[in-house]
């Protein structure tokens, strides 16, 4: 799946008034929020595709996807029922529950680190983060809201197996996609001048 051709010259950015107002607007959606309809088969692949490009160190494309429809993750649910019941706060690992299996679509990023001499395992995750957020850009490019979860069960062992997780994998996020009922509202930002230092 790509829509270039390799080596092909691709277009120079240019200034796009909408383009930078709509990230300066963007709001990730409360997973359990996220309703119909979901993108179509087509518009996923597309999404896919878009994720899939972002920067990667090397060309390793230290990550992997997998699809999660409504009934598969009403079936990982079920089984990790009595796994959030081993939880510390088994009540509330319950509950979170609900933002695995109300949205339309979901987006498993796993960064899959590969052997290198010459790329640190850190920046292959940093990659595998940007790609969850690339993939949030690309939903919201075709219409649709989007949200970036991790929770419990991307960290309990018994769960990431579950999820098909294997040996050195992680899960970089679990990126959700449907539509929302009613806008975002705004929370806070950091102070950019004060994290920033400028050198000029
Ligand atoms: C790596 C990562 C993990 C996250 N894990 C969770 C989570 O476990 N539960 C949750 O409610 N939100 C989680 N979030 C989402 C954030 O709480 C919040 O929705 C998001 O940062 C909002 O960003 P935005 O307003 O810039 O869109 C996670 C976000 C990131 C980047």
């Amino acid at each position: 799946m790509t829509d270039t051709d390799l080596g092909a010259a691709l277009p120079l950015p240019v200034a796009s008034a909408d383009f930078a107002d709509r990230l300066a607007r963007r709001r990730s959606a409360p997973a359990q929020s996220l309703t119909g309809p979901g993108p179509s088969r087509e518009e996923i692949e597309r999404i896919l595709l878009l994720g899939a490009r972002t920067p990667d160190h090397g060309k390793l494309f230290p990550w992997r996807f997998v699809v999660l429809g409504p009934q598969a993750r009403a079936d990982l649910a079920e089984k990790l029922l009595p796994l959030a019941d081993a939880q510390p706060g088994a009540d509330k690992a319950r509950k979170v529950l609900s933002k695995l299996t109300a949205p339309p679509l979901t987006i498993l990023v796993i960064a899959s680190p590969v052997d290198s001499q010459k790329v640190p395992v850190w920046e292959q995750h940093l990659s595998a983060g940007a790609v969850c957020m690339n993939l949030e850009h690309a939903a919201n490019a075709l219409g649709y809201s989007a949200s970036w979860i991790t929770d419990w069960y991307s960290y309990d062992a018994g769960a990431v197996e579950l999820f098909g997780v294997r040996e050195g994998e992680l899960i970089a996020g679990f990126i959700h996609i449907g539509t929302l009922a009613e806008a975002p509202l705004e929370r806070p930002r950091p102070d950019v001048a004060a994290i920033t230092e400028w050198k000029l």
